[in-house]
């Protein structure tokens, strides 16, 4: 009688756990994500072969898995992207000849969504599915025949890093495509792959229906987001089978943490919500400007330092974190949003170079003066001016919702 006593009494514990949870996901309206799209296995092969091959960058010494690595989680595993020039050394990066980019190498899963219509941390390649139009860094884009092929902001993208002098193009007088405008860099460059024998296959195979003489490099971009579409998709989270209504697919922590994430004491979801774990907008959040150039992100009016709220599917596999990867660990980035002041005028850029020791050839730096430190924080994200209030546990609890219930790993067997 004791134990069935017991027995109930837990049952019930559990149930309003999940009663409470479930009345934030239905509040907060997240959803988990369901299978994407593709237009073909052969387009897949073609991306799987383009993604890694660095004949598609001018100095054929980088392809864009040199950059998106998926044991890093399609990251790269070090603060700020390293441009081409760079080489492995005993299987690190290391910058040598390479430019410091001035971002973060971010993930890659799960942004072939309809929905995910925006590239980069700072928006520049965006995708007006109404209008069905790009908005990109190059003008008059949408008048080019290579975006009839493209479908969405992802395919958009990966036409990006292969002009981009300092990832993948080099500098002129190294090759003869970096002399050109961009649109021609595109054209030679896709030229040059269509002419490679071991290409022929995989290149009738995909484009069966479409005549050679209208093949271009929004293809292949095509066929790059379709493979990335494939290999990086992270719907097989706890979080998403909790989602379709599994109870038992989150332990007791984690649900406590996602009440955390999902309420005032934490705050996560006024923008880490809906399908995606983000609402798209652009914050100042006070993260540390570090590396060698200050970078204001996206610039509104009086507002600097705007950045997108990325999404969080896998994000245990992806540190370092932030636009410029300045902050190392979850542990942090929870810390820096307990206290964000603290975190900005304490930032030890110390610790960071010593992580990442022999990456840079120039220890990286931190650039905030007084008047920048201050700047962020009068203009901090307004969700973020009051304190959080954390007991160690909750701290725990978030970090376990954040580590296990986002996490999928069964990409690695779809690489
Ligand atoms: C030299 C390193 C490097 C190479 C090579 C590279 N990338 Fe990137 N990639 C980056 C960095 C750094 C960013 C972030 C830049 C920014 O936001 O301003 C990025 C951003 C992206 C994004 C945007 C993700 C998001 O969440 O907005 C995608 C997608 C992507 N790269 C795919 C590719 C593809 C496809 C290729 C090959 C055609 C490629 N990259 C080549 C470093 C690289
Ligand atoms: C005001 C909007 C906002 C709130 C509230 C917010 N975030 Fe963020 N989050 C962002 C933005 C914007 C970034 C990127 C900022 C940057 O890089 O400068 C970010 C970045 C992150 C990252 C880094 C992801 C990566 O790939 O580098 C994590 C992890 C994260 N947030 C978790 C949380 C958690 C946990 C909470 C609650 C304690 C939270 N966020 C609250 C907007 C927000």
């Amino acid at each position: 009688m004791i134990f069935f006593l017991l027995l109930s009494w837990n049952l019930s514990i559990a149930d309003v756990l999940d009663n409470e949870l479930r009345h934030y996901i239905s509040q907060i309206g997240y959803r988990p994500l369901t299978e994407v799209q593709i237009d073909s296995w052969e387009m897949v092969k073609l991306g799987r072969k383009l993604f890694a091959d660095r004949r598609l960058s001018g100095n054929n010494n980088i392809s864009c898995l040199d950059c998106h690595s998926p044991a890093q989680g399609g990251g790269d595993g070090i603060p700020l992207g390293l441009g081409e020039g760079f080489n492995y050394v005993n299987n690190a990066r290391r910058q040598l000849y390479g430019a410091v980019l001035k971002r973060n190498t971010p993930p890659l899963f799960n942004l072939a969504y309809g929905n995910f219509n925006m590239m980069f941390w700072d928006a520049r390649v965006e995708y007006d599915s109404w209008a069905q139009t790009y908005r990109t860094p190059l003008e008059k884009f949408n008048d080019l025949a290579l975006t009839k092929y493209l479908n969405g902001a992802l395919s958009a993208q990966a036409l990006f890093p292969i002009a981009n002098h300092e990832e993948m193009l080099g500098q002129v007088g190294e090759n003869p495509y970096a002399e050109l405008p961009t649109y021609l860099v595109w054209n030679g460059l896709a030229e040059k792959i269509f002419k490679l024998p071991d290409y022929q296959g995989f290149l009738q195979a995909a484009f069966k229906n479409i005549r050679r003489a209208d093949w271009n490099m929004g293809l292949l971009a095509r066929a790059i987001s379709n493979y990335e579409a494939y290999a990086f998709s992270a719907i097989q989270t706890p979080w998403d089978k909790y989602l379709r209504g599994d109870n038992n697919a989150m332990s007791e922590a984690e649900k406590k943490g996602a009440i955390i994430f999902s309420t005032p004491k934490g705050r996560c979801f006024v923008c880490h919500n809906s399908d995606h774990l983000t609402n798209f907008s652009f914050h100042n959040i006070g993260i540390p400007s570090i590396g060698y150039n200050d970078d204001q992100g996206r610039v509104f009016g009086q507002n600097a330092y705007l950045f997108r709220t990325p999404p969080l599917r896998n994000v245990a596999l992806t540190a370092p974190y932030m636009h410029n990867g300045s902050l190392t660990t979850l542990r942090e980035v929870i810390e820096h949003y307990v206290n964000p002041m603290h975190s900005l005028y304490l930032y030890d850029i110390e610790a960071l170079n010593t992580k990442y020791a022999g990456t840079y050839n120039v220890p990286l730096k931190w650039l905030d003066t007084d008047a920048s430190a201050n700047y962020k924080m009068e203009t901090l994200s307004p969700p973020l001016r009051t304190q959080l209030i954390l007991s160690d546990e909750d701290k725990n609890n978030l970090l376990l919702f954040l580590e296990k219930s986002l996490t999928d790993t069964s990409y690695f067997s779809r690489l």
